[in-house]
């Protein structure tokens, strides 16, 4: 058994993040969205790992890199990010004619998919899906099941009309079988090869496609709002890890990294992940907030938010519900003449 964890893909919705860095290396509670898949993985006993990469791959290649995995990895080049069933043709060679379990590296599932994988291998299915009840169908991939609710009948992508309110989650067990599915279908009106189209020549050809319902939560992190979710989700987990000595006020569960100096007037309110080196004075950080390494806040009052590494946040207010990236800078300017002077990014996003 092997996987293939798609991190290619442009990632337009989340703009202007996705310009300078690969969507899947943005962190959730400090640690990049791959990485949650990669873990899953390993935890379900795969130990060969393939990982798409599009666009920014030289990223993606060293920040995996950087850790010690217990699998081995190896990276494939997706040329132009064509659709979900296009990833699994340019990794032909490397599936061979192994099963696979197909893993979207931007979501995050909390329940992994130890469970879902010997549903796999126990039923002898040609592919298996995972589903969970969602309650807006219309903006997912929805199947429609057999009257009898044991098998799928039909994939449809975004239905006006939904047939059911089970959504398609990012993770997918395929036979071998899949390579002749995807080899068959033709590009869908936005130029992708679709894996429901896929997964649908599957069922017209009298394939055996099994289905299991995720019932922890599953976030598909496609655009801002999603990663705050998702950032809040992961922080209701954190256990306390506060690695420096520090006068600061500290209530509910926290973990601060090496290194992170915090002064005597600063209340931090948990759940909240701060990284290392981190300068934080005179602030209020508050609960479901995840702070990267080397970053400076000062004055500021933060919470429900996601600051990258390397920012500088100073004498900026209350700053709620945000995604900050790296190397930003927020000060409160006080020479002539006054007002907002802003140098951003292509698509950015200011609520004032
Ligand atoms: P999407 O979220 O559908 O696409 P995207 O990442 O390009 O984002 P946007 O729609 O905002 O432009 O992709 C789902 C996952 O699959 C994501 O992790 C990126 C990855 N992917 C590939 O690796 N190759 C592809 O050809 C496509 C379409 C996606």
């Amino acid at each position: 058994m092997k996987a293939l964890i798609l991190s290619g893909g442009y990632g337009t919705r989340l703009r202007p993040l996705t310009y300078s860095q690969q969507k899947q290396l943005i962190p959730v509670a400090n640690k990049p969205i791959l990485f949650y898949a990669i873990e899953d993985v390993i935890e379900a006993g795969i130990q060969e790992i393939g990982i798409i990469v599009g666009p920014n791959r030289e990223q993606v290649v060293e920040a995996v890199k950087g850790v010690d995995w217990d699998a081995t990895i190896e990276f494939i080049h997706q040329g132009e990010p064509k659709g979900l069933a296009h990833a699994i043709l340019v990794a032909r060679d490397y599936l061979g004619d192994d099963d696979f379990v197909m893993y979207l590296g931007d979501n995050i599932l909390r329940e992994g998919i130890v469970e879902h994988l010997r549903h796999f291998k126990g039923g002898n299915f040609d592919a298996s899906i995972l589903l969970q009840e969602v309650p807006n169908p219309g903006q997912f991939g929805v199947v429609e099941l057999s009257k009898d609710g044991k098998t799928i009948k039909r994939l449809v992508e975004k239905p006006k009309v939904p047939p059911s309110n089970l959504a398609l989650v990012g993770v997918y067990f395929f036979k071998p079988v899949i390579h002749e599915a995807v080899a068959s279908i033709r590009p869908s009106w936005r130029n992708e090869l679709e894996i429901t189209d896929a997964i649908q020549w599957l069922i017209d050809h009298g394939y055996r496609v099994g289905w299991t319902k995720v019932t922890g939560w599953w976030k598909d992190t496609g655009k801002p709002g999603d990663i705050l979710d998702a950032n809040r989700l992961i922080l209701d987990d954190i256990k306390t890890n506060i690695r420096i000595k520090t006068k600061a006020r500290i209530h509910g569960r926290v973990v601060i990294g090496e290194g992170t100096g915090i002064d005597e007037n600063t209340v931090i309110k948990g759940p909240v992940v701060i990284g290392r080196k981190c300068v934080i004075r005179n602030a209020y950080i508050g609960p479901y907030t995840s702070i990267g390494d080397n970053v400076v806040i000062e004055n500021t009052e933060i919470e429900d938010s996601i600051v990258l590494g390397g920012s500088e946040i100073k004498d900026a207010g209350r700053i709620v519900e945000s995604l900050i990236g790296r190397g930003v800078k927020i000060i409160n300017g006080t020479s002539h003449p006054f007002g907002r002077k802003l140098v951003i990014g292509d698509n950015s996003r200011l609520i004032l």
